[in-house]
């Protein structure tokens, strides 16, 4: 089969969260299995050069139809850690990509309509016909409405479109602009209710949802998840659009590229380790207290690793802080706001708490430190609000790293907790699970775990190389993909 992905992240080059891990990950087992992929990005400016190889412009000009013109292209072309991707820069609207960011300007709907539209006619241009489109996320939304409404008269009406949502939460909602811009029929925007128009704001489209609606198949990154976004607040208003379209929704629980996440293997971190030679993980654990100049003490380290954002709940995040210093362990955080108040809160925080010897704060994005924190770190806790899948607890499983995780989304299909869970047998739970989203429910999933580890650590290492145990890795969601690719091909 052939399958082409339209994305607005890949992994190592465009990383902002997850989706970058799962665009890379997925396309690499994919490509394994024997089928062809290739990936459609949009060229930052602010994009990691370095990890591509053989970047040349493979098509200097391609005219992308514009409100009343076209926006003149060009599509570079190169290999992302073997993966064969195609980057869309516009030249005479610049701009568009050339933001020093990935997200976050006032225009994303625009931008994102646009890199849109460019991969369609890209992808009609050069005559590449996949059997397969795997979009990602709103910013892709509008690729499978334009196939239907406009590229399927221009000899691509046997593409079949794989819709993925990683987030409800952004959902593109745009103005009537977008339909003229695109081309769309303006009829969308003033008869049609159930396809384009958002739900809750009559007048105005909804990116995300004219994916639902126009794709062969839709699925998010759980089955918990899936289940969610149909019965509760989660999918944020679509909730009415996913149970009109349940036939074709479901979940599947993303994988990790073991590749990359592995301690076995692991370039970033100083000293190896398996579930057999188990050694290492203390020494990482000595490696991580150096580098961060923690005291070297007889405690356990709790670690949280991502957005500082309000879907990780960032408030409970810094009640654990407090929590784990004043509790016998010590706490790495390496996290990256883009909101200002809470990019100020953690800084100010950072700024008093990087004096204690039993805490480190780390603002940013550092894929290198975030590698040693895995391995180097005994506890890491994931108390999201709502969590669609969650790549760090499967990372942290890998790397002998007990989870804390509130039971929602993926964290429900990927840990089990040690004491209470129901469904699996005590040599196969993995770590600590709490529901509440309130500081209480917190302290009681930390405190088994750091109690745990001061008095029980032979029980506390069964649990880490139990977590070890578990694949997490492509293979599963691999084969799922591909049946659900070969299953649409044939629709
Ligand atoms: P989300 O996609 O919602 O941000 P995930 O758990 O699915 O959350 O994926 C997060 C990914 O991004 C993981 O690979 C994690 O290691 C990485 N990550 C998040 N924040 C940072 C950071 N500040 N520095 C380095 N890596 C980060
Ligand atoms: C999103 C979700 C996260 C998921 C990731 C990759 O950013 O927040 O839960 O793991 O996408 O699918």
């Amino acid at each position: 089969m052939y399958i082409v992905h339209i994305a607005s992240e890949c992994a190592p080059v465009i990383k902002a969260g997850g989706l970058g891990d799962v665009v890379y990950g997925l396309s690499r087992e994919v490509e394994n299995r024997g089928h062809t992929v290739e990936i459609i990005l949009p060229m930052y400016d602010c994009m990691r050069y370095d990890h591509i190889w053989g970047l040349h412009d493979a098509y200097k000009d391609l005219y992308v139809p514009w409100y009343d013109g076209a926006i003149h292209c060009s599509v570079y072309c190169g290999w992302v850690h073997g993966r064969l991707c195609f980057f869309i820069k516009p030249h005479s609207e610049d701009y568009f990509f050339d933001r020093g960011c990935y997200y976050g300007c006032n225009d994303d709907n625009m931008r994102f309509a646009f890199f849109s539209k460019a991969a369609l006619e890209f992808l009609f241009i050069s005559n590449k016909r996949p059997d397969i489109i795997h979009c990602h996320d709103w910013q892709t939304g509008l690729v499978p409405v334009m196939l239907y409404e406009m590229y399927k008269w221009h000899g691509m009406a046997n593409q079949r479109v794989c819709f993925t949502v990683h987030n409800f939460k952004h959902q593109g909602i745009a103005g009537s602009e977008i339909l003229k811009a695109t081309g769309l029929n303006n009829e969308m925007y003033y008869y049609d209710y159930d396809r384009l128009r958002d739900n809750f704001n009559p007048f105005a489209l909804n990116l995300m949802k004219g994916g639902i609606v126009y794709s062969n198949h839709v699925n998010t990154v759980s089955p918990h998840h899936a289940w969610e976004a149909r019965y509760s607040e989660v999918s944020y208003g679509l909730g009415h659009t996913l149970e009109l379209h349940h036939y074709k929704f479901d979940g599947i629980l993303n994988g990790i590229d073991y590749n990359i996440w592995n301690p076995e293997i692991d370039t970033f971190i100083p000293h190896k380790y398996t579930i057999d030679k188990f050694a290492g993980k203390a020494q990482n654990r000595k490696a991580l207290r150096d580098r961060l100049l923690l005291r070297d003490d007889d405690k356990p380290i709790v670690a949280f690793v991502g957005r500082l954002d309000g879907q990780k709940g960032v408030d409970l995040v810094h009640h654990a802080i407090y929590y784990s210093i004043h509790n016998n362990a010590q706490f790495v955080l390496l996290g990256s706001a883009t909101e200002p108040s809470i990019n100020k809160w953690f800084a100010h925080e950072k700024f008093f708490l990087n004096n204690h010897p039993d805490c480190h704060l780390e603002l940013g994005f550092n894929e290198e430190l975030a590698h040693l924190i895995y391995a180097g770190a005994d506890i890491i806790v994931v108390p999201s609000v709502y969590e669609p899948c969650g790549l760090t607890q499967m990372i942290g499983l890998k790397y002998g790293t007990v989870p804390v995780v509130r039971g929602v989304g993926g964290l429900m299909d990927t840990v089990f907790d040690k004491d209470y869970d129901q469904h699996h047998s005590p040599d196969k739970r993995n770590g600590y699970v709490f529901y509440q989203n309130d500081n209480h429910a917190l302290e009681s999933g930390l405190e088994r775990a750091i109690s745990l580890w001061h008095y029980y650590p032979k029980e506390f290492e069964i649990l880490q190389k139990q977590g070890m145990e578990y694949d997490y890795s492509w293979n599963n969601p691999g084969q799922q993909y591909v049946r659900l690719y070969d299953y649409l091909r044939h629709k």
